[in-house]
């Protein structure tokens, strides 16, 4: 892709990865792209701003004071803000609200798309307290490119390594090309189990941790759709953005999913909801020494019965198998009239539920079969955006 007329701001923090950062900058200028770069103080302990001036023909900003305003107006300038390498601190930064230099100050003003290249140590990376922060830029809408595994500058093995020039390069890409390309479509996502009370203390539910469904949510508003998000209980905290509707048992689920799917243009229904519901007892049922039988009744098949309704819309179910796994997708494709569905094999490693990763593969009506290999959540949910996007092109078309 070409990128004449893209404005990228680039954020150098302070790892030694930063000197991979000047092949980098080379090959965006080389593509068109106008990059301005800005430093935090331990990164010029890595490389002086010298070399950045000199490869990015631009002066460069260091500090808050260099220039009144910068933190505001180098960001009216940019289509991008790129912070690469990431360090732990700026993310943990970010995390907590502190802007206390001018890349914290940058990135807390940043109305741009942010995406962020951590590279470091294997310990520090796989550290929960930077995982969590990861997820909590995540969260507010901030991508983070995961890093590569392999040998580090610190002579460890592990997950820490920034990721090929090539790979950081096509992810720039991708955001620059999708910033806007689902925007005029009303999107309606599930995600979550469902709950069913058993008693006034009870339930019966499944593993489901909703990342799936909240992936699909955070990218398809980062491309530009009107999102609702109707989700079981989770332990995640809603995408910014989305209009969040939580709701716990299937028939409340189903209610809202109706009264939204009026005025969606796509439906993906990633929720994982409960197949069977049981009577319910009004009072808390007490053990009595020997065993307890629970009848179950068949819950309303929410997607079935969007597929009833569907018209012209994208629709697009899940699969969860654990045997023959396309076989059984291509049946609920077609029982249930579906667009797409996108199956998981939930024997597959770093697949299915409560895992930030997933391994699935993507049929649509004719049949067309794509096995995605194992990626990030998100990256799954831009992959199936791409599909969708791509599925209503040929429905326009015909
Ligand atoms: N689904 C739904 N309502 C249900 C059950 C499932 O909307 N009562 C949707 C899910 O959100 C998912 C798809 O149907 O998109 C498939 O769900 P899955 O659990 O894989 O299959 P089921 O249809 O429940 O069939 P089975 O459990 O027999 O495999």
């Amino acid at each position: 892709m070409n990128l004449t007329g893209k404005r990228i701001l680039l954020g150098i923090t302070g790892s030694i990865a930063a000197y991979k950062t000047i092949d980098l900058i080379r090959r965006l200028i080389d593509l068109g792209a106008e990059i301005t770069v800005a430093m935090t103080r331990s990164a010029q302990t890595f490389i002086t701003p010298l070399t950045f001036e000199t490869v990015s023909r631009k002066k460069v900003f260091t500090d808050l004071t260099q220039e009144p305003l910068s933190h505001i107006t180098l960001l009216e300038n940019s289509d991008l803000f790129l912070i690469a390498p990431a360090t732990a601190n700026i993310i943990g930064k970010m995390a907590s609200g502190i802007a206390d230099d001018l890349m914290s100050t940058l990135l807390m003003a940043s109305p741009v798309p942010v995406l962020m290249v951590p590279a470091m140590n294997n310990w520090m990376y796989e550290n929960p307290i930077l995982q969590r922060n990861k997820e909590i830029l995540e969260e507010k809408g901030i991508e983070v490119l995961e890093p590569e595994s392999g040998d580090l500058a610190c002579g460890h093995k592990g997950i820490g390594r920034f990721p090929e020039t090539e790979k950081i390069i096509k992810k720039v890409i991708e955001i620059l090309k999708k910033k806007e390309d689902l925007s005029g479509e009303t999107v309606l996502i599930t995600a979550g189990p469902t709950r069913e009370p058993i008693d006034p203390v009870r339930f019966v539910s499944n593993r489901s941790s909703g990342k799936m469904g909240y992936s699909l949510a955070r990218v398809a508003w980062r491309r530009g759709a009107e999102v609702t998000l109707i989700s079981g209980p989770t332990t995640l905290k809603p995408p910014v953005g989305v209009n969040y509707i939580p709701v716990e048992r299937t028939e409340e689920m189903m209610k809202k999913v109706i009264s939204s799917f009026e005025n969606a243009t796509i439906g993906i229904m990633a929720a994982a909801v409960a197949d069977w519901s049981p009577e319910i007892s009004p009072h808390k049922i007490k053990k009595n020494g020997g065993t307890l039988t629970l009848r179950m009744k068949e819950n309303p098949d929410i997607l079935k019965k969007m597929g009833d309704r569907k018209g012209k819309r994208i629709l697009v179910g899940f699969a969860a198998e654990t045997d023959n796994a396309v076989e059984n997708g291509k049946k609920k494709l077609i029982e249930k009239n579906l667009d797409m569905v996108v199956v998981n094999d939930l024997r597959d490693e770093g697949a299915g539920f409560d895992v930030d990763t997933n391994k699935v593969t993507m049929i649509d009506r004719k049949g067309r079969v794509s096995e995605l290999p194992l990626m990030s959540k998100i990256e799954v949910a831009d992959r199936i955006i791409d599909k969708v996007i791509e599925l209503k092109r040929s429905q326009n078309l015909s």
